[in-house]
């Protein structure tokens, strides 16, 4: 009997039950109940904005690993090369623990990548079209991976995309070249000999001693201008092997001086004079040290027909031939000489544009003959 009233009970506790689920649809009929509940929404809601501002916080205060494409340039038709990658981070976070049981420490992170791991690089770059182009940055899958999930919370990677230029250059590696040098000026007839290289849309190289570059600086200017290139033939014209370390590099700083006030830029190449170089010149000339391959012995003949025939007769492609822009004979001889090679399929470019052709990085205090 019990049993059955219990039985009964529970028959009403279950009713009971559905009172209270008609009871909970109550809640949320009634006003009050309505009130309750969109207090529990905004308590949620609001739990959930400080999560997400949590994990913001968290991922902008975490350290910065930098990624940097750095900024490069080659000449047009120059092998692409020296696209250069730096990872980085200020010296406090370099010791934090990315994976403790490897031991592998924000310092080995940048190891690697600065070894090439961990990245890709995007970019199209033609060595035949001057111009800028972007150098992109990717993060290997992996790595991606690693900073997404295992370590979130304890670094972030900055990357930073990067320019290469083309600088456009008027050298055709593939094609003949001479180039053309000349020695002991500027001197009263440099300014014709300039107008010569001009109205062949030719170059040379001048290596020019410190006295005459002050008494004639308009033709330093123009040389400039017209895309020769400017070398240093020591102050006074002084036998290097002769000289203190000291005295060699006055020597060539003192032309450098001079050039700066006038073009603002030092000498690229140096020519010591009577290509007379020992230890001392160097290990303390901080410039190549250009001889020659052809001499013509201009200063010696002074004869403009003998200069041109000669010249004519010797030089082949990657020579570095020596004169003089001093003698009014030279520049006679170079009248004919300079549309003459460029009939024959010459290119008359600087010593730096032809090293440059010919794939050769020129190497301070290093001799150079010619560029075969
Ligand atoms: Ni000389």
């Amino acid at each position: 009997m019990s049993i059955n009233k219990n039985l009964f009970s529970n028959k009403r506790s279950f009713k009971n039950l559905f009172s209270i689920r008609r009871n909970s649809k109550n809640l949320f009929s009634t006003k009050k109940n309505k009130k309750k509940v969109g207090l529990l929404v905004v308590v949620v809601l609001l739990f959930l904005c400080a999560l997400c501002i949590g994990v913001v916080v968290i991922k902008n205060t975490r350290p910065v690993v930098m990624i940097k494409v750095q900024d490069n340039s080659i000449y047009q038709y120059e092998e692409l090369s020296g696209i250069e990658v730096k990872a980085s981070t200020a010296k406090k976070n370099q010791k934090i623990v990315l994976n403790k049981k490897e031991n592998y420490l924000v310092k080995d992170l940048l190891k690697d990548l600065n070894s090439g791991e961990g990245y890709k690089l995007k970019y199209d770059i033609d060595n035949r079209t001057a111009g800028t182009y972007t150098v992109e940055l990717e993060l290997s899958k992996e790595l991606k991976k690693k900073v997404s999930y295992l370590w979130w919370n304890k670094i972030k990677i900055q990357l930073e995309n990067g320019s290469f230029e083309v600088i456009e250059s008027k050298v055709d590696p593939t094609k003949l070249m001479i180039a053309l040098t000349f020695d002991d000026g500027p001197g009263k007839y440099t300014d014709k000999l300039l107008d010569i290289l001009e109205e062949n849309d030719a170059r040379a190289t001048f290596f020019m001693v410190g006295e005459n570059v002050s008494k004639y600086s308009e033709a330093v200017e123009r040389m400039k201008e017209i895309g020769c290139e400017i070398g240093n033939h020591t102050t006074n014209h002084t036998k290097l092997t002769e000289l203190e370390v000291s005295e060699v590099i006055s020597q060539i700083e003192g032309t450098n001086n001079l050039l700066l006030d006038i073009i603002e830029e030092k000498s690229t190449v140096v020519r010591p004079p009577y290509g007379e170089v020992n230890s001392v010149v160097r290990e303390n000339v901080e410039y190549p040290l250009i001889m020659w391959s052809v001499d013509t012995l201009d200063w010696k003949t002074k004869d403009a027909k003998k200069v041109k025939e000669y010249t004519l007769k010797n030089v082949a492609d990657g020579d570095i031939v020596l004169m003089h822009d001093i003698h009014q004979s030279t520049v006679k001889a170079a009248e004919t000489i300079i549309p003459k090679l460029i009939e024959q399929g010459y290119q008359l470019v600087t010593v730096s544009e032809m090293a440059r052709a010919r794939g050769i990085e020129m190497k301070n205090g290093e001799k150079y003959f010619s560029f075969k």
